[in-house]
């Protein structure tokens, strides 16, 4: 692989703006992610580690960033090897990569328990990611103290510890134009991939054809690996009827009836990037009366939502429309009973719509679907205020959300889901509905990314009968 001129610039940049953070004296360790067996011969799809392909672009595995306090950068990478070549794939190698990624040095990965001591001399902060990857603490005493045996003879060894994933969360919370490019096509990707899966549904049942929840999954990946995504951005939720009801449900056997609705939420990851869309549809394209009902409360409440997402807003605020309108409207629908459940203040106080509505409204996206970044206010993290939550009745330190800027990128996800239960009209039982955009900052509000696949449900209709 060979970067681009213009993308090793871009991850010559980032290197540069992490390096003038870590301090004098610092040094930042980075390593991408393992691979996995899966047994025997067999692994899992190998993924990179999403801070160190953000500093690099470089997605073999076995391979460690150092960046140092004045931007130099040294990569460790697997060495060439012609037989491991001729099994596995092809390998960049330490000879190749100063020119091919940008980084000043190379060495062979092999040789890391001897580079890294050398690496480390004379540095006095090693910054690392915390809690991150196992037994990477472990390692880095080892090396430490290597350098610590030398001392003798004039080396200094590196005093402090400090977690990097405060600083790369801080860089990878607002996305560049090149990764907002990514986003958009993967957005894309993802939304046609859920129009043809609603398209196949509605006319392998007007074929009398048996449609379960893996035929639809399997719609998914087509497109999806058709345009280009390496893999689905997380698994796949393709939830038949009642299926739905359970929020980590996985595209499973399940057989999708006529009358019933189908939810799903899929994205893919293209070059990295995650996409996350959720579509509710009727399986057979035509919602039934209390179908439409519920959809049509979750999508005032995703509407209510997205007027909520702008510049200067807090991360807090599109959920706390959300649930105004949800309240209101289990109470309208009957779901909850004033004379029970009170206002809709009290509804939203007493947490009464939790029942039904248990999630968050959003979470950043990025490289990792449920992507890194503070959902707290740094410079107002000190000022928490104390609150009893009603449910659990522990105690609850609400720090200021985080206020919305321009090129971070958050989900906008409302549901309802509504179990069987004596004290809920039978019209909604089992009828699990999730309505989920990406949404881009901008100065003025929100850019939808995913809206290739409609939300109106006169629009879903009309696709289902095409
Ligand atoms: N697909 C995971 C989520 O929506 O958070
Ligand atoms: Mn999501
Ligand atoms: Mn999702």
């Amino acid at each position: 692989m060979t970067l681009t001129p213009a993308l090793r610039d871009l991850y010559a940049q980032r290197r540069l703006h992490l390096a003038q953070q870590l301090g004098p004296g610092g040094i930042a360790l980075v390593p991408t992610a393992p691979s996995y067996a899966r047994n025997r011969d067999s692994e899992f799809p190998y993924r990179h580690d999403s801070y160190f392909y953000y500093l690099c672009g470089f997605t073999e595995p076995d391979a460690w960033l150092l960046i140092t306090a004045d931007g130099e950068t040294t990569l460790l990478c697997q060495p060439k090897d012609l037989e491991r070549e001729i099994w596995d794939g092809y390998r960049l190698g330490p000879d190749a990569a100063p020119a091919a990624l940008g980084v000043q040095q190379a060495w062979s990965s092999q040789d890391i328990e001897q580079r890294l001591p050398r690496l480390l001399e004379n540095r006095h902060t090693v910054w690392y990611p915390f809690a991150t990857h196992q037994g990477l603490p472990q390692r880095l005493d080892g090396w430490l103290s290597k350098v610590r045996a030398r001392v003798r003879f004039g080396v200094q060894c590196p005093s402090q510890q400090r977690d990097l994933c405060g600083l790369l969360d801080e860089m990878r919370l607002v996305k560049d134009d090149h990764e907002l490019d990514l986003m958009r096509r993967a957005a894309r990707i993802s939304a046609d991939a859920h129009v043809r899966a609603m398209q196949v549904c509605a006319r392998r049942l007007r074929a009398g054809e048996t449609v379960r929840e893996f035929h639809l999954d399997a719609e998914l990946l087509h497109e999806f690996r058709t345009h280009g995504s390496q893999f689905p951005a997380y698994g796949s939720i393709v939830a038949a009827g009642a299926n739905a009801c359970v929020l980590h449900y996985r595209a499973d056997a399940a057989e999708i009836r006529d009358g019933e609705l189908v939810l799903i939420d899929a994205g893919c990851e293209l070059d990295g990037y995650a996409s996350d869309i959720t579509r509710t549809f009727p399986a057979n394209g035509r919602f039934t009366a209390a179908q439409r009902d519920l959809y049509d409360l979750v999508l005032a409440s995703q509407t209510a939502a997205v007027q909520a997402t702008r510049a200067g807003a807090r991360f807090t605020d599109p959920h706390d429309a959300t649930v105004r309108v949800l309240a209101q409207g289990l109470l309208d629908l009957g779901l909850l009973q004033s004379n029970v459940h009170g206002t809709v203040d009290d509804v939203i106080e007493q947490r009464h719509y939790f029942r039904f509505y248990m999630h968050r409204t959003g979470h950043w996206l990025g490289m990792d679907v449920h992507d890194c970044g503070s959902y707290v206010e740094p410079g107002e993290a000190a000022r928490g205020t104390p609150r009893r939550d009603p449910l659990s009745g522990e105690t609850i330190n609400d720090r200021p959300s985080r206020i919305l800027r321009p090129g971070m990128v958050t989900t906008i996800e409302p549901g309802l889901y509504v179990r069987a239960a004596d004290d809920v009209p039978q019209a909604f039982w089992n009828l699990g509905i999730r309505i989920e955009d990406d949404a881009v900052i901008t100065p003025q509000g929100c850019e939808l990314i995913t809206r290739d696949v409609p939300v109106d449900p006169v629009a879903i209709e009309a696709l289902m009968q095409a």
